[in-house]
């Protein structure tokens, strides 16, 4: 099956490093112009756009903090300047502020819920006002839009420790799903994707040596994720190839999400 989403225009916030840069990766691959989001960090976007430029993709950067609804829609305006249009968002931003809920401070809270869901949000409705007013693109995708909200396996799996996390990642789902109920009649896609443990800086520490290994017990597949995983899956939700998958979560955990921990349990050696 080829994936192809030539002359599609993509925005992914987050692309610095992770899992937004291997879906801004792959989605230049697959034809999409892209545009780079990110916050903190403007040289490795900025890097990643010169590459993908350098092997004949489209691509540029462009600052905004998805919590702050004046940057994203500047945000948004910057990408029409750019593309003249918009396809696909990939709503990646996000990261975590981990402490026992009684060390946990407001802080940690608002920061959390205001990148990974107020973000989301923000973003969702400029996409949104925009897929309203293009319409569906003859020839270009069946649907007037599509958005990916990147979530995680703790949308459903409680997280001690993280619970401004995993609360804004269970507010992502909802976010999505009812989304998808009111957009989908416009013929706009919207769907998740729920990374479970996923090779990158956000959990740089859980993934290597001792407490790496200790995270293979909660995998049955037996690996760790690679953002390239994850990026896969983001090429095929935007394309016209997932056409009739409307407000789904696409699991992508190697199975962290099936409470494993009850394998041995169900055996009877509980
Ligand atoms: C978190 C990671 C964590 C993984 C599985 C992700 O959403 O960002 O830090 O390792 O879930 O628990």
């Amino acid at each position: 099956m080829q994936l192809s989403l030539d002359g599609q225009v993509a925005l992914v916030t987050g692309a610095s490093s992770g899992i937004g840069a291997a879906a801004a990766t792959a989605l230049a691959a697959a034809g999409a112009s892209v545009v780079l989001n990110y916050n903190s960090q403007p040289e490795p976007a900025q890097k990643l756009a010169a590459d993908i430029n350098a092997c004949g993709g489209r691509a540029v950067a462009i600052g905004a903090d998805v919590s702050k609804e004046d940057e994203v829609e500047h945000l948004f305006a910057k990408t029409l300047e750019a593309f003249g249009f918009l396809d696909i968002l990939v709503a990646n931003s996000g990261l975590q502020r981990d402490a026992l809920v009684t060390e946990m401070t407001l802080d940690d809270w608002n920061q959390v819920i205001g990148v990974n869901l107020t973000g989301q949000f923000l973003c969702a409705r400029e996409a949104l006002r925009i897929f309203q007013r293009q319409g569906i693109r003859a020839g270009v995708s069946r649907a007037a839009g599509k958005i990916i909200h990147m979530s995680s396996v703790h949308q459903v799996i409680p997280w001690a420790g993280h619970v401004n996390y995993a609360a804004s990642k269970g507010g992502v789902e909802m976010l999505m799903r009812s989304l998808a109920q009111e957009v989908s009649e416009q013929r706009i896609r919207v769907n998740g994707i729920a990374p479970g443990a996923i090779r990158t800086a956000i959990n740089r520490t859980a993934t290597e040596g001792e407490a790496g290994q200790e995270l293979l017990k909660l995998i049955p597949y037996g690996r760790i994720g690679e953002a390239q995983d994850v990026a896969n899956a983001v090429v095929w939700l935007a394309s016209d190839a997932s056409d009739y998958v409307v407000g789904s979560t696409l699991f992508i955990d190697g199975g962290m999400s099936l409470y494993p921990g009850f394998y041995e349990e169900g055996r009877g050696n509980g």
